[in-house]
């Protein structure tokens, strides 16, 4: 196990397109395992790999039940995730990046997807997601095509001291 380093931006690597995950072998669930200590200590919510420098599809997300802090998190491991169907809603929310520190920003985005990908393993997984969850989802699938939430929020501000949000 190994902490891995968190790149920010302007790191070009941030900016790629991934590759998609062909070889699920031991290295892929070295970098997964890896991926999972680092969003741990940072702490976040969620981590892509080209956060950690890595070009390649794969996502990891713990995060718990938004209504219930007691409950237990859930941690989420996909690679080459697609979303397969959205909600009409959208909704706007906060958002914080591991690799853009110091600024939050507001951000719309599907209230609830449907994401298909495959497990450490290459199985194929399917995620219902809604609220937060589907918000972390789609922030850290943004990461596998070069997009920072920055790009698309319609605000961007330093918050003030107090002023905390989960970061992915
Ligand atoms: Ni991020």
């Amino acid at each position: 196990m190994a902490l891995m380093t968190i790149v920010n931006l302007p790191d070009p690597v941030l900016r790629r397109k991934a590759h998609k995950v062909t070889d699920f072998d031991r290295d892929f669930e070295q970098l997964v395992t890896d991926m999972i200590e680092t969003l741990r200590a940072a702490p976040g919510v969620g981590l892509a790999a080209p956060q950690v420098g890595v070009s390649k599809r794969v996502i990891v997300i713990e995060y718990g039940d938004e209504e219930d802090e007691e409950a237990p998190k859930k941690l989420y491991v996909l690679a080459n995730p697609e979303i397969v169907s959205a909600s009409e809603q959208v909704v706007k929310g906060v958002e914080a990046c591991l690799s853009v520190p110091g600024l939050v920003g507001e951000v719309e985005r599907y209230y609830g997807v449907t994401v298909k990908g495959m497990n450490r393993k290459g199985k194929p997984v399917k995620v219902k997601a809604q609220g937060w969850l589907a918000r972390i989802f789609q922030h850290e699938m943004d990461h596998l095509d070069g997009i920072v939430y920055t790009d698309r929020a319609t605000e961007v501000w330093k918050p003030k001291e107090g002023e905390e949000y989960a970061a992915d």
